[in-house]
């Protein structure tokens, strides 16, 4: 693992109206950092994550991404410098099957490629890369169904599927664990523990269990501003971080 920053955001600010939702954010990420991001429910979270993946343009700011300048880069081009994203809310095609979710979004990240490789081979190829991902993610058994059918944790694990389908080298995960079993917490803790060790990981996530069993430091947003930044001990112990999540709809 060398020492080249992942994502380095300098200023990072995001307004709507009169809300300054995201304000003056700095954060580095190292290449294979875990870092979770971590605060009570309207601190800018999924703000933030929007603005890194480019979903929201910026109000003020820069954002770097493995050494390039993003900032205003749209998002299907910062997918090109290895950044992959899941949602707070799932968003899969309901109406086609498990597997052509993940073909789906192995047309998006290897368009070029794909292109290359005759017809036949390619739509193979893809297909049995679809199918491998699938059972890598506790999958098997849903294949050949539609998305749709797939329990609120199928679909969770599926979006993941297809996101580690464009082989990221920065991803980003939006409270993964939300509505999970508990045996599916620990089979998204499992699968995210063995991801390969350079990748970065930004996670955004309530459970702290998953959160600190899977990161190795942590950010803390509050009212759009980061309040704290450590390692997962000092910060989850920490007298501010407690008083912030005391009383909050995750505790
Ligand atoms: N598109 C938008 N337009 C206006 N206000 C927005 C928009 N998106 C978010 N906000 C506001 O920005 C603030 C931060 O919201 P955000 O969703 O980023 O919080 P969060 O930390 O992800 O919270 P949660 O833990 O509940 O997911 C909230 O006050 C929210 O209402
Ligand atoms: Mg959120």
């Amino acid at each position: 693992m060398n020492d080249t920053a992942s994502l380095t955001l300098r200023g990072v600010s995001r307004r709507f109206g009169g809300l300054l939702a995201v304000d003056g954010v700095d954060m580095h990420l190292p290449r294979g950092a875990r870092r979770a991001l971590l605060g009570p429910n309207g601190a800018g979270k999924t703000t933030l994550v929007n603005l890194i993946s480019g979903a929201l343009p910026l109000t003020s700011g820069s954002i770097t991404l493995f050494g390039a300048d993003v900032s205003r880069e749209p998002g299907r081009r910062r997918v090109r410098h290895g950044l992959a994203r899941t949602y707070q809310q799932s968003k899969v095609f309901s109406g086609l099957p498990v597997e052509t979710n993940i073909e789906l979004a192995l047309i998006g990240a290897d368009g070029g490629l794909w292109r290359a490789l005759p017809g036949g081979r390619r739509s193979r190829a893809r297909h049995e890369r679809a199918c491998r991902l699938a059972v890598e993610l506790g999958l098997v058994e849903q294949m050949g169904k539609p998305a749709g059918a797939l329990s609120h944790g199928g679909k969770r694990q599926l979006e993941l599927a297809m996101a580690l389908a464009c082989e990221p080298r920065l991803l980003v995960l939006d409270e993964p664990a939300a509505g999970l079993s508990p045996s599916e917490r620990q089979m998204l803790t499992d699968l995210l523990l063995r991801l390969d060790p350079d990748l970065t990981l930004l996670l955004i996530e309530h459970d702290m269990n998953v959160a600190l069993a899977v990161t190795d430091s942590v950010t803390v947003m509050a009212d759009g501003r980061v309040v704290a930044e450590g390692t997962p001990e000092d910060v989850v112990s920490s007298r501010l971080v407690q008083d912030l999540y005391l009383g909050t709809a995750h505790g």
